[in-house]
């Protein structure tokens, strides 16, 4: 018995040596961690369980029967996250580069249907080569088990990819399947064709960093949610985007133990809204003043800036916040902050995350960019996934409310559970400025003397400004709940929150909806 121990002793310690030394040592000298050590990082100490580790892969062209590895290039299993139990896949460069075989592709999907049935969270811990040459086809029907199954995963348990090296070609789509996709500085990329076809095909002359590294998709495209200086500092982040969510949409999120004072009131937020309606202010100030301590999981920190998304706390319960952002373009809506927000907001109401929406907008951008760019169809999915969603749903209107891009932040008609404005709120359908050019265009130019014609314009704007640019009227209607003094915005959130803690809702039963893509 004893002999037959320590040759599993021995197996194991093979199988954890992965490529072997070398090419473990090569993963360190570029800054990055292996698989395992990925994942003895994100998990709590001493609690992952791997599965699989002796399969290998079947391929015996190329000379391949005479190369194998045990746990052929993915380490799999479970473990937990601050004591709740998730399922994660790590691939392994250091074994044929972490490509993707048919026995790899079968690990991956094997914990995935587990953590379907368990109804745990996935994290995948991309750092892959691609398909495995040597396998031809049978790799791409791999990638396309695990995209099924991803697919049938999202709405059901969070699913969060970490780029931590290379994922290029087809590999990109599962993570792209996920809610959350993170990456790392110098040493992850993410595209569909490298530098090398794209020159081929197209002339063009791109690196590697400038085509997919992690500062384009976090500032260009959008493609990644978080981006981390280096392997630890994202697998923390990881860590820390679970602590928001439940681990599966059956379940409530976390509700964490809170310090900070329910009734805090914040003075400086009676000063915040500057006197002049064009001069910005910074939201993040708000959600910092408001949230538990301060904090704020910000996501896609750096991508249409201007709206602001990402979780919070209030007395422990955890929130998404949508918030659009004075600071850059006005706030305005977009085509690309649409989708972001659309996004989110769906994440949050597949996962019973509440949404709590601050809204300081002027309205839609103009021009034709955004036209040609299908703002009409964009615009509406925000608008859609606001009005789909069940989750409680407060907002709070600081400054601007204007047009179409008051319906679409979460107003009342979209079945908004409370409404609560600022006394400095503007809620009408156009600035005074452009209401009276519409209202008083031939009347203004009528007047030729020019002081004549701004003294008239100003005492227009004026008018309109006391009757329409505040949230009395709104609130005449009913549309506006109430209308709060901004310093005690937090403790009138948390008790919402409260009152809404169990709200049901449901939408009609249908196969799905046909939301505008
Ligand atoms: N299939 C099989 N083996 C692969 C592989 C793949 N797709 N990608 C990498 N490998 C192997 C390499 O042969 C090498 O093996 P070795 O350690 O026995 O020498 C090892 O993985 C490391 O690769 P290497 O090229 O030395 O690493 P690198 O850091 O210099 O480059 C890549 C990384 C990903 C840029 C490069 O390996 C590459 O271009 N791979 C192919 C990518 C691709 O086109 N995949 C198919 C698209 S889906």
């Amino acid at each position: 018995n004893s002999e037959k121990i320590r040759e599993l002793v021995e197996k194991r310690a093979e199988a954890r040596l992965g490529g072997g030394e070398k090419r473990i040592e090569k993963q360190h000298a570029q800054g990055k961690f292996t698989a395992r050590e990925r994942i003895n990082m994100l998990c709590d100490e001493g609690s992952f369980e791997e599965y699989d580790m002796f399969v290998t892969h079947r391929t015996k062209s190329f000379g391949l029967d005479k190369q194998q590895y045990y746990s052929d290039g993915v380490v799999t299993g479970r473990g937990t996250v601050d004591g709740r139990v998730i399922f994660v896949f790590a691939q392994d460069f250091t074994v044929f580069g972490g490509s993707l075989s048919e026995t790899f592709a079968n690990k991956i999907c094997k914990i995935m249907d587990q953590a379907m049935k368990v109804g745990a969270p996935v994290i995948g811990l991309n750092d892959s080569g691609g398909a495995r040459i040597q396998e031809g086809v049978r790799s791409l029907a791999g990638y396309a088990e695990i995209f099924q199954r991803n697919i049938m995963a999202s709405g059901v348990i969070p699913q969060i990819s970490g780029i931590f090296g290379p994922c290029a070609g087809g590999a990109v789509y599962s993570p792209a399947l996920t809610d959350f996709i993170l990456m790392t500085e110098d040493t992850s990329y993410m595209f569909v064709t490298g530098p090398k076809v794209v020159q081929s095909v197209t002339g063009e002359v791109i690196t590697t960093e400038d085509l997919g590294g992690a500062r384009v998709h976090s500032t260009k495209s959008g493609v990644s949610h978080f981006v981390a200086q280096n392997d630890e500092e994202g697998i923390m982040l990881i860590r820390k985007m679970l602590s928001y969510m439940p681990s599966n949409n059956l379940e409530e999120p976390p509700v964490l133990e809170c310090d900070d004072a329910i009734d805090r009131l914040e003075d400086s937020l009676n000063e915040i809204i500057p006197d002049n309606p064009n001069q910005p202010y910074d939201v993040l100030d708000v959600i910092h003043a408001i949230a538990d301590y301060g904090e704020f999981l910000e996501v896609q920190r750096n991508f249409a800036k201007n709206i602001c998304i990402g979780f919070a706390r209030f007395n422990g319960r955890p929130v998404g916040i949508v918030a659009n952002q004075p600071k850059f373009l006005a706030g305005v809506l977009d085509i690309q902050s649409s989708i972001k927000a659309a996004r989110f907001v769906r994440f949050c109401d597949a996962f019973n995350i509440p949404i709590v929406t601050l809204v300081d907008v002027p309205g839609f951008l103009p021009g034709s960019g955004q036209e040609y760019g299908g703002i009409i169809t964009h615009g509406a999915k925000l608008l859609f996934a606001y009005g789909e969603a069940t989750v409680p749903k407060i907002t709070i209107t600081l400054r601007k409310s204007y047009g179409g891009a008051h319906d679409v932040m979460s107003c009342k008609q979209l079945r908004g559970d409370l409404n609560y404005a600022w006394p400095t709120a503007e809620i009408a359908v156009m600035g005074a400025k452009g209401a009276v050019e519409v209202l008083e265009g031939r009347n203004i130019r009528g007047i030729e003397d020019k002081t004549e014609r701004a003294k008239f314009i100003q005492e227009k704007e004026d008018e309109y400004s006391t009757k329409f640019a505040n949230p009395y009227l709104a609130a005449k209607y009913g549309f506006i709940d109430d209308i709060i003094e901004p310093r005690n915005t937090r403790f009138r959130i948390i008790r919402a929150l409260e009152g809404l803690s169990t709200k049901k809702e449901l939408n009609p039963p249908k196969k799905h909806s046909n939301m505008p893509l």
